[in-house]
């Protein structure tokens, strides 16, 4: 049975009309477990319908180890029609309840290769707009834990106003240099793909969706394979994709003729080297 709980929204913060990093308390205090990359179902209800209870997912952005919020990171969703929940929730003000329902989920680290032993390849997420959001969470569970391997978080944006976890992210790779890549090893970056917009024009970095990070170069080179100074093979790196379905698509599209395959088409030998969260 689906057991609604109540909870608080403590912090709005609006990156632009539209984009918005919220925090939810439960009342009582105490916040649920989860795993990194899990979602949680919030619930409000509609004045349009009745004050009906809508429940929509989102992916935490927050790790586990914060034991003071959920966080999440919201589009409110204007057209064709406005979002039943993102209109409620964009509507809301610090100290507003909310309902939500416990976190789960399967878009989560992978830990053992099939044969038991830990999975030590390097860790590529590549989120497109809010899809960053179970990315945020990995990397400061990594970061908390201590964990060794090689993370690379890509984040494909419209606007340069859309980076939401930009300046978060550079401070840990900051720390990567700082402390050196045998005890941190992180790398942030992040792609435009409306470069020509007036409101982009300070951006001189990646341009295009994110999956252009894929994409080979004339030397033959994709630009993740120059961040990352060697070939990528399935051997040495573990893929975590969430986003639009257009970019799980456009990422497999490069990596299917390289030999990786998804989990959810994983081999007899339950190998595989793919993890994705689409949204539609
Ligand atoms: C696992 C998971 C994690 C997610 N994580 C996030 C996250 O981190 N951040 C985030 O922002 N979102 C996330 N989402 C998406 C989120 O769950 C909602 O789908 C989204 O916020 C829209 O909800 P809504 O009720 O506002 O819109 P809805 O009312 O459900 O509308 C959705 C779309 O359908 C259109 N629509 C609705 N009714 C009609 C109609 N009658 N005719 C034509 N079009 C219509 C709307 O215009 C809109 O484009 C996640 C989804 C999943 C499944
Ligand atoms: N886990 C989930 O299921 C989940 C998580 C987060 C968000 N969502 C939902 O997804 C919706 C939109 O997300 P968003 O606002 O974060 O995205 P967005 O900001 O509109 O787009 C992010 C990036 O994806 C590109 N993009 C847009 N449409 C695409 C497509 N069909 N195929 C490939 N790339 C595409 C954009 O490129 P252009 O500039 O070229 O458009 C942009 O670079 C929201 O309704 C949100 O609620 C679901």
């Amino acid at each position: 049975m689906v057991v609604d709980n109540k909870g608080t929204i403590t912090y709005v913060q609006l990156l632009k009309e539209d984009l918005g990093i919220f925090r939810m308390v439960p009342n009582g205090g105490q916040v649920p477990d989860y795993k990194p990359g899990q979602f949680i179902t919030i619930g409000m209800p509609n004045p349009v319908e009745n004050n009906k209870i809508v429940r929509r997912a989102y992916s935490i952005a927050s790790h586990p180890e914060n034991r003071k919020y959920i966080e999440l990171v919201v589009r409110w969703v204007r057209k064709p029609l406005p979002g039943r929940l993102t209109t409620q929730l964009f509507n809301a003000k610090e100290g507003d309840e909310v309902n939500w329902i416990k976190p789960t989920g399967a878009f989560t680290l992978n830990e053992k290769m099939p044969d038991g032993s830990k999975d030590e390849r390097r860790i590529v997420c590549i989120g497109g707009g809010t899809g960053l959001a179970p990315f945020v969470s990995y990397t400061e569970h990594l970061h908390d834990v201590g964990d060794k391997r090689e993370i690379i978080v890509l984040h494909g944006a419209s606007y340069v106003d859309e980076l939401s976890y930009k300046e978060l992210l550079t401070n840990l790779e900051y720390d990567s240099l700082d402390r050196g890549k045998d005890k941190w090893n992180f790398t942030y970056r992040a792609s435009i793909s409306r470069p020509e917009e007036w409101f982009n024009r300070s951006w001189s970095g990646q341009t295009g969706r994110v999956e252009t990070f894929l994409r080979p170069k004339d030397n033959g080179k994709s630009p993740l394979e120059e961040i990352i100074g060697e070939k990528i093979t399935k051997e040495n790196t573990m893929f975590y994709i969430c986003g639009w379905q257009g970019t799980i698509d456009a990422v497999m599209d490069f990596m299917n003729p390289r030999g990786f395959v998804t989990e959810r088409k994983k081999r007899e030998d339950g190998s595989f080297e793919v993890k994705y969260e689409s949204y539609g």
